[in-house]
């Protein structure tokens, strides 16, 4: 950390101690104190987590336990009742990120062509409109993306849809990109075919990201880490670290560490649900 990021945490008052759950390694965001509350419900109280830089986080959990409650707060969507959240000492204000929605049909626009659609965000920051075009035609062939750009979100399949509102959450080149079980109303082959993509970006790019998937097999295959929540206020229950070397393949899914995380996960996740 340098001595200007170690002044900026410090002066906003984060502790240098990791949390419960924490990793040891430098991290990207820090969660600390957090708690929010709708209605009676204790969704989080006084919850800590810090997510490393350039890995790729699973968030699991049970249904209802603060999972998109989680990575909305930490992007700005939805407002902390109590808590602080930094970005290697930084406001979110002062970074760049992106966010895929799950709702990809609610969150294009059905009056713009895919490729406006995708410098719309360039558009928001008042980039020329020469420059947004060159940034979005670099960005496609960098991802090596074949669809065509003229088409209108209601011309397209929900698998295209959902890699024009991902190729949209790049186009701003995030630090950090957050994924709300983004591929959860797509069927299994575009599924499969988006995890991929998913991955290649990140290999690509080595960006961090958090990712929520309600799909154990999933969110172990895609993250270098699983957190597993627990219901509320929810916990980091544990923080489960995947080894398995990428790119990840249907071979990795039979072998015998990917399967032994797995039944890990599934045992905390199932310790977790009887509990509550
Ligand atoms: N705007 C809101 N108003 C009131 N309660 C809310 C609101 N948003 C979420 N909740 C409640 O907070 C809890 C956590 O919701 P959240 O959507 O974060 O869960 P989740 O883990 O993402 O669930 P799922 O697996 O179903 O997507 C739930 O009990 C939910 O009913
Ligand atoms: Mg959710």
């Amino acid at each position: 950390m340098s001595a200007q990021h170690a002044l900026r945490v410090e002066s906003a008052g984060v502790p240098s101690t990791p949390p419960v759950g924490g990793v040891g390694k430098r991290p990207h965001v820090t969660v600390r104190a957090l708690s929010k509350t709708f209605g009676k419900t204790v969704i989080y109280d006084n919850f800590d987590l810090d997510i490393p830089r350039g890995e790729l986080i699973s968030v699991f959990g049970p249904n209802g336990c603060g999972k998109s409650t989680l990575i909305n707060m930490i992007a700005g969507l939805i407002p902390v009742d109590k808590g602080q959240i930094l970005f290697d000492g930084m406001l979110l204000s002062e970074i760049k990120f992106g966010y895929v929605f799950q709702n990809y049909r609610e969150a294009l626009f059905p009056w713009m062509r895919a490729f406006d659609n995708i410098a719309y965000p360039l558009k928001l920051m008042k980039v020329p409109p020469a420059e947004r075009r060159a940034r979005t035609e670099a960005l496609v062939a960098r991802l090596g993306i074949k669809l065509d750009l003229n088409l209108f979100p209601y011309q397209m399949s929900g698998g295209q849809q959902q890699l024009v509102s991902i190729m949209r959450s790049l186009v701003v080149e995030p630090e950090i990109l957050f994924l709300d079980e983004p591929f959860s109303a797509l069927d299994y082959e575009m599924t499969l075919f988006m995890r991929e993509q998913l991955q290649r970006l990140f290999m690509d790019t080595g960006m961090t990201m958090v990712l929520v998937s309600h799909d154990l097999e999933e969110a172990v295959y895609l993250a270098d880490r699983v957190l597993l929540l627990s219901r509320h206020p929810a916990r980091v229950a544990d923080f489960t670290p995947v080894t398995a070397a990428r790119p990840r393949t249907t071979v990795t899914l039979s072998e015998p560490d990917f399967v032994s995380t797995k039944a890990h996960c599934l045992d905390v996740f199932q310790r977790e649900v009887r509990r509550a």
